[in-house]
């Protein structure tokens, strides 16, 4: 039997053994995917367990999207461009990592009834996610992306990787067509993000990373003002289903049923 997991900590909430088990079940593949709580310090020892084929495919979660990178042989343009890999397999005697973030978000964006191309798009926080959303919105061909991240060190290590970012100071709103969460903040129910969006007119889109729960504050906040919402259930399931098809060399769709096992 083939052994999967997810990565990260804390990994207790993840939903990828969830999605995973079900279209493993469904497409009747001997295979198991589990999540695995790790430190820092486990990494290399875990990553070496794919080496020996103990273990066939991984995903990777906060906080060690960037961490694997030493101890992975061949990064995909993607993974590299982004510095986060969410995605290991083999190829032969090679450890392999890729990005499914990217094209996870891409399609998601793509099945919304809202055109991203030529869009002003201002985005709150520079975690681990954000390299991806970057390099995501320029495959959509944005016109501009603005970060904002409390901590104004960590976004400007996002413009060392993609130098056309344009950084403001956390607290401070600009312009924009389309405004993304990705920070924390909204993770628990009473999270409030502590910007005031009252002066914003409407029409704009909000797009919230999180998906559970399925609406933030701040997502409420976006519609209360007569704007477009959107979570992150879609990219999440989205990014699932391409490591889904790399490593089990398939070419399945995302189903109604897929949608309504995450639908509450
Ligand atoms: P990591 O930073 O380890 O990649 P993450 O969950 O991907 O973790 O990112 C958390 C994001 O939420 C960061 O952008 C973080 O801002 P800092 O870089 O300043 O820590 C942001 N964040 C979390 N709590 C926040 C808060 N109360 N106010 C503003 N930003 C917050």
């Amino acid at each position: 039997m083939k052994k999967f997991f997810v990565i990260g900590n804390p990994i207790e909430h993840s939903l990828s053994p969830k999605l995973h088990n079900y279209w493993i079940k469904k497409n009747k593949i001997d295979a198991i995917y589990d999540k695995k709580k790790i430190d820092l310090d486990d990494l290399e020892k875990v990553i070496s367990e794919m080496r020996n084929k103990n273990i066939t495919g991984m995903n990777v979660t906060v906080p060690f999207k960037r961490a694997v990178i030493p101890f992975i042989d061949e990064l995909s343009f993607e993974a590299k461009k982004t510095q986060s890999v969410n995605t290991i397999f083999t190829r032969g005697d090679k450890i392999f990592g890729h990005n499914t973030d990217i094209d996870g978000f891409v399609t998601a964006a793509k099945k919304l009834n809202y055109s991203f191309a030529k869009k002003k798009i201002f985005i709150l926080g520079a975690g681990g996610v954000v390299p991806s959303l970057v390099f995501a919105l320029k495959k959509l061909d944005v016109s501009e992306i603005i970060i904002s991240n409390r901590t104004k060190e960590k976004a400007l290590d996002v413009k060392k990787l993609f130098p056309e970012v344009n950084i403001i100071d956390w607290g401070n709103l600009v312009d924009f067509n389309v405004i993304i969460n990705a920070t924390s903040i909204g993770l628990k129910k009473e999270d409030k993000i502590n910007l005031n969006f009252s002066k914003i007119s409407k029409n704009k889109l909000f797009y919230d990373i999180i998906y559970n729960p399925e609406e933030t504050n701040f997502l409420k906040i976006g519609k209360n003002l007569g704007n477009l919402v959107e979570n992150g259930k879609l990219m999440f399931l989205y990014q699932g289903l391409l490591s889904f098809n790399l490593w089990h060399n398939m070419n399945i769709n995302l189903d109604n049923d897929v949608l309504g096992l995450f639908s509450r």
